[in-house]
């Protein structure tokens, strides 16, 4: 007799179910198959390939240079290592701005090449056409309001947005915006807390924070921060919950002795 023990998948409609019933939202980023296999199993609720891969995995300065076909590359390698959690994809720049067929035309791609869940990209009633065009295909979209990093050339600088009021009501009015047309989530990113909170009491959708308080439905962090990979960003908003940094450097340097001493491989590891 087999035991069959059927997984609950998080889906869109469950994120939902979350806020309502005042369950905060896990999730984290994930670039590759053996990091998302462990992510999951460890209970994570999202995994978002976020363009932030151009960063953490390509080593580029900003996400603006990773291309659709990266994206989508990153994005199959977790979703064939995903049993639960629900997989997110960035919309990478130059995918979706300005031109819904080619914003439709991305998230297709993605959806179909990598099997992922939903796609995510930034902006506010800019980017709304490209939304609903992307919803009426039956792809559920991610919106991301505050400080969107595809934006850094416009902005100038990595610092906390819509301190001012002009701003803040700006960004209260795209929230809204984005949940009529139809997003079923929206990431706020580096804003003052109390907006947030604001953001999150005035939307019915989930509202899932980076660097943006308590007072959200969910967080989200970027892998290689919270796992202390990334030696040199140090955010406030940043908790670290692992030195991997020294780990595998520690590892490394024991495994160039042992090589070097040729006390690695032993008789016991040979053929
Ligand atoms: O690309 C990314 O990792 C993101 C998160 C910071 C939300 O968009």
């Amino acid at each position: 007799m087999s035991v069959h023990t059927e997984i609950k998948k998080v889906t869109t409609h469950i994120l939902l179910e979350m806020k309502r019933r005042g369950e905060k939202i896990s999730m984290l980023t994930a670039y590759d198959f053996s990091t998302a296999r462990i992510l999951d199993d460890a209970g994570i609720d999202v995994l978002l390939v976020g363009d932030s891969a151009s960063n953490v995995m390509a080593g580029h300065e900003t996400t603006l240079p990773i291309t659709l076909n990266e994206m989508i590359y990153h994005a199959a390698s977790v979703v064939r290592a995903v049993k639960r959690a629900l997989v997110i994809v960035d919309l990478p720049f130059g995918s979706y701005q300005g031109n819904s067929k080619e914003a439709l035309n991305s998230a297709i791609r993605i959806m179909k090449e990598a099997g992922a869940h939903a796609v995510k990209l930034e902006g506010g009633r800019e980017v709304c056409d490209s939304i609903s065009r992307i919803l009426s295909a039956g792809v559920p979209v991610m919106g991301h309001l505050g400080l969107t990093p595809q934006s850094i050339y416009k902005f100038g600088t990595y610092v906390v947005r819509a301190k001012e009021e002009a701003e803040a009501q700006r960004l209260i009015e795209d929230a809204k915006l984005l949940e009529e047309t139809g997003c079923f989530a929206i990431v706020l990113e580096k804003i003052p807390a109390t907006l947030a909170t604001k953001v999150a009491k005035h939307v019915k959708i989930p509202i899932i924070g980076i660097g943006a308080g308590n007072g959200v439905d969910g967080q989200v962090l970027v892998l290689h921060d919270m796992l202390g990979i990334n030696k040199e960003f140090n955010p406030r908003f940043l908790r670290r919950y692992a030195d991997l940094y020294e780990v595998i450097h520690h590892a490394t340097e024991n495994y160039i002795k042992d090589v070097k001493n040729r006390d690695f491989p032993n008789e016991k590891e040979q053929y």
